[in-house]
């Protein structure tokens, strides 16, 4: 779906889709120049699997398919994550932030970053200023987005649960600046 008209600046048009990780990401990634996730933790992974419904792999595979999916894309990645998915993943440098008033830990991979943020909303600020499109391929209510959009760039996210990428389609229209 393309949020083109209100979802487009001289980045191109946003766009989102309801795909899931273990698939092949959809093609409109490939126009991406970073990469931002903040992935269900291990408690939360089946509540989140609950809610989009059908049967999904154990939690140790799902990190090591976002492991996979970071190291092949080209851009830089950077996963939220909690402690266990940092110690399983190989990504190159980590950070120390709050994510939704939790400690958590920024996963990096090509991209060196400081060794602290105040929070999850600050990292993506920086990344925002850098970079000029977002891929997010676990997008939930589009934080990512709305962060981006907010700073004058462009976002390609997706999200298995529909219900998200509803949200997204209302709301995402008043993200960009006028
Ligand atoms: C912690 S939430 C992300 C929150 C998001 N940053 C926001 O702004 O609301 C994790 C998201 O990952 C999505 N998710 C979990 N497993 C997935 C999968 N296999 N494929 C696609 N999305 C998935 C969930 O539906 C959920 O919305």
């Amino acid at each position: 779906m393309n949020l083109a008209e209100n979802g487009e600046n001289e980045h191109g048009a946003a766009s989102i889709s309801v795909p899931n990780v273990w698939r092949t990401l959809p093609p409109e990634f490939a126009s991406c120049d970073v990469f931002y996730s903040d992935p269900p933790w291990s408690r939360g992974y089946p509540t989140f699997n609950a809610r989009a419904g059908g049967e999904w792999p154990p939690y140790t595979a799902f990190v090591l398919r976002l492991d996979r999916l970071a190291l092949n894309l080209a851009p830089p990645v950077i996963y939220v994550v909690d402690r266990s998915f940092a110690r399983l993943c190989h990504a190159d440098f980590t950070a120390s932030l709050m994510l939704n008033g939790r400690p958590a830990v920024a996963a990096s991979y090509r991209l060196a970053i400081p060794v602290a943020f105040k929070d999850s909303e600050s990292l993506l600020e920086l990344l925002a200023r850098r970079f000029r499109r977002v891929g997010d391929f676990m997008a939930g209510y589009g934080r990512t987005g709305r962060v981006f959009a907010g700073l004058g760039g462009s976002f390609v996210l997706s999200d298995y649960n529909a219900h998200c990428i509803g949200y997204i389609a209302n709301h995402a229209p008043g993200w960009f600046r006028p």
